[in-house]
């Protein structure tokens, strides 16, 4: 045992397997386990997506892909075994891939909870499990193998009324029940941590981003959305010498989003699929007075009608984003294309 964390942690001769590698997030968290020296293997359902990021990415390091389908069993299991093909040895899994789907509360097709979470919770238990052999033998006592599950703060609080991404949100805390079950069941040889992002820019946030990306950063108390750096350092973080007592742990990767005191006289709350409260005027006071707790004021605090005024527009855009997520939104292209409920982006 050592009695301090080496610098410059590296990951020279691991083999590190992403999920949903192909783009978005996982292929941030590829570009920084390549940097770090491990190889990497990703798959998704996309060819042409894992080609184009292999081909982006082997300069940095040994990178290769797998096409699976980890809604079915039979892509987990292949991709399972192209893995115990590859080594016998699996440092680092980091479960990403996921899906979402948006609809009405009264049109939500039963096939969306099938489709949302036979990905985002069933293959993610059912990948680890089959890895288990990998990554039990990948481990020593100072260096046990890690599993990384890609949850959301979605799955840590109720999205605003209006999101209706309801079986995405219910995927998402199983996600993080699945963390820490597993993290109980596998120690001490395995760790098992999730990751719950904010906002970060990927196809899955494109039309919240186009329509809305200011909006949305107004309501982030680090007023900005989430970038490649802030994702693969919290990885680098989780595979490294200072997190081996680290496991079960649900971090939020959201730029303080759950953070944020909820006042229970507001009609939504600020979040990835529902950003910040409305604003409106504080009991007993002028209609240009407003709490000021969604821009950065404090609570209780005159605003000056033009402050006041760009509030409301932000609140606006919100409230108009909030409408073009309803259906088929922050579902992947393909999807909302084959959604009935899907809605035109205009405000
Ligand atoms: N972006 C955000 O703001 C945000 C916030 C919180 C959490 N997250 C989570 O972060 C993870 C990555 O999402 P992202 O934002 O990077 O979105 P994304 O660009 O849509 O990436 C999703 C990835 O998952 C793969 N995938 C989807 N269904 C799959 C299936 N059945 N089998 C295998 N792979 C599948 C996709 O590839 P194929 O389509 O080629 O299969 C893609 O590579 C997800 O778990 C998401 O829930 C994202």
């Amino acid at each position: 045992m050592t009695d301090s964390v080496p610098s410059g942690y590296r990951l020279d001769g691991k083999l590190a397997l992403v999920t949903g590698g192909g783009r978005g997030i996982g292929r941030m968290i590829t570009r920084g386990l390549l940097d770090q020296g491990a190889r990497v293997v990703i798959s998704s359902r996309k060819q042409a997506d894992l080609d184009a990021t292999v081909a982006e990415l082997s300069s940095r390091g040994d990178v290769s892909a797998f096409v699976a389908d980890l809604s079915t069993e039979q892509g987990v299991q292949n991709l399972a075994a192209h893995v115990q093909g590859l080594s016998d040895t699996l440092h680092v899994l980091v479960n990403n891939a996921g899906a979402n789907w948006g609809a009405g509360i009264d049109d939500f097709p039963a096939s969306a909870w099938d489709r949302v979470l036979s990905v985002n919770v069933k293959g993610v238990f059912g990948l680890t499990q089959a890895l288990l052999p990998q990554l039990r033998a990948a481990s020593t006592d100072d260096d046990p193998a890690r599993v990384i599950n890609i949850g959301s703060i979605d799955g840590l609080r109720a999205p605003a009324p209006g999101i209706n991404n309801f079986s995405y949100s219910a995927s998402k805390a199983g996600v993080h029940m699945v963390t820490q079950h597993l993290a109980t069941t596998l120690a001490p040889r395995i760790l098992v941590n999730a990751i719950a992002p904010g906002p970060f820019e990927t196809k899955m946030t494109e039309v919240l981003m186009k329509n809305g990306r200011e909006a949305l950063e107004s309501h982030v108390p680090l007023r900005r959305i989430g970038r490649p750096a802030d994702i693969s350092g919290t990885v680098e973080f989780l595979t490294g010498p200072g997190s081996t007592y680290i496991t079960g742990a649900i971090l939020p990767l959201d730029g303080g989003i759950v953070a944020r005191p909820v006042d229970p006289r507001d009609r939504s709350r600020p979040g990835l699929h529902g950003p910040g409260p409305v604003l409106r005027p504080s009991r007993g006071t002028e209609p240009s007075q407003a709490r000021g707790h969604d821009g950065g004021g404090r609570p209780g605090s005159t605003l000056c009608p033009s402050r006041l005024r760009a509030r409301q527009r932000r609140a606006d855009g919100i409230d108009c984003l909030r409408d073009q997520l309803t259906p088929g939104s922050e579902v992947e292209p393909d999807v909302a294309r084959h959604s009935p409920h899907r809605r035109s982006p205009r405000c």
